[in-house]
């Protein structure tokens, strides 16, 4: 039984989400880090050409095509939601950009057909940074599975987990051989796994983005189980929300917004606070009762390694998310009683605490 990579649970996981999804190619990595930087070796990037990337993400989504030697544009987020939209991305399309990278936050799509169309006009690659987008939808189509190219991440945060993991998913068939050669370490051996040569070699660049049997089968045992998970979580979800819609925005939060065209994968619940002071505070509050609660993203292109890089026009939309966003503790093992008591705390400390 092969421990390494690319055996048989590796191959489970392929077909599962071959089959459940529909996608072209699924190839899992060792991060969703990995994945994106997979991505950005398949965009054959050249230096001068320009990447567009949301500032409120993970760094994942910026360095792995800064390494390709692109020029990383950081796009705002929308009001709705931390998406960016066409309005954010539209007036960054200059002649060198190359690709957009659309980040699905919470597993709430982006206005994907918008996205593609602009795309489309300009003669762009999409990547689909679908790091938090494992099962949702934009209007019936997997996300991951909409641009050309898709990253998963199966970190232990994320909704499904092997400790550190993810997945590559090809859409577009010119990119499927040469996805598998970057896989193996820049040779074909999976060619020859196949039947299809006699012996393997070395044919391109590529690294060791293939994870252990170990990792893989870690994840099988939850794609087994993963209509449960996700009911689970959305169940969780639910609770919040229905404790919650009605009874904060009055002081001024900001509730999680889903577009008609898009599905919750329950990956997060989320409160967006009216300023930093209040996020401050509730979370202060919430830590005292017992709650646990993590603000998201440090906007990237006011990061240390970038502020003195970013020349664009301020990002206000991420910012505020930067400053005021905060997520409540939603975990499989949580039990409806505890997200009933926490989604009250809330109401408590937004209406008289803080
Ligand atoms: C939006 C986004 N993209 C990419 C990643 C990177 O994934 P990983 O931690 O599996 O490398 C993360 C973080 O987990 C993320 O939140």
């Amino acid at each position: 039984m092969t421990m390494s990579g690319n055996g048989d649970f590796t191959k489970r996981c392929h077909a599962f989400f071959e089959q459940r999804y529909g996608f072209r190619k699924c190839l899992l990595c060792t991060s969703g880090t990995d994945a994106l930087e997979m991505c950005a070796m398949l965009c054959e990037l050249k230096p001068g050409d320009e990447v567009i990337v949301p500032s409120y993400t993970f760094v994942s989504s910026a360095i792995a095509f800064l390494r390709e030697g692109a020029r990383v544009v950081f796009a705002d987020s929308g009001k709705e939601n931390p998406n960016m939209t066409v309005e954010t991305i539209a007036p960054l399309i200059t002649e060198r950009t190359k690709v957009i990278v659309v980040v699905h936050y919470a597993g709430i799509a982006c206005d994907m057909d918008s996205i593609m169309a602009l795309a489309e006009r300009h003669g762009l690659l999409v990547v689909e940074d679908a790091a938090h987008s494992i099962d949702s939808f934009y209007r019936g189509k997997p996300l991951g599975g909409i641009g050309h190219l898709g990253a998963f991440s199966f970190h232990e945060t994320k909704n499904i987990n092997c400790g550190e993991g993810g997945m590559l998913v090809v859409n577009d068939e010119r990119f499927v051989r040469r996805s598998e050669i970057l896989w193996e370490k820049g040779t074909n051996r999976a060619e020859f796994y196949r039947g299809m040569v006699n012996k393997y070699g070395w044919c391109d660049i590529g690294s060791s983005f293939l994870p252990s049997e170990f990792n893989a089968a870690f994840l099988w045992a939850q794609l087994e189980q993963l209509d449960d998970i996700q009911g689970k979580r959305k169940r969780i979800w639910d609770i919040y929300d229905k404790a919650l819609r009605g009874k904060v925005e009055e002081m001024g939060i900001q509730l999680p917004m889903i577009p008609d065209y898009a599905t919750n994968n329950g990956h997060m619940y989320y409160l967006v606070c009216p300023s930093l002071d209040f996020r401050t505070k509730l979370m202060g509050w919430l830590k005292e009762q017992g709650v646990q609660t993590t603000f998201h993203y440090l906007p990237l292109h006011s990061s240390a390694y970038y502020k003195d890089l970013f020349k664009g026009e301020p990002l206000v939309n991420c910012d505020h998310y930067g400053d005021c966003l905060v997520r409540l503790p939603l975990f499989y093992e949580l039990t409806d009683e505890q997200a009933e008591k926490i989604a009250q705390l809330v109401v408590e400390g937004v209406r008289t605490k803080v």
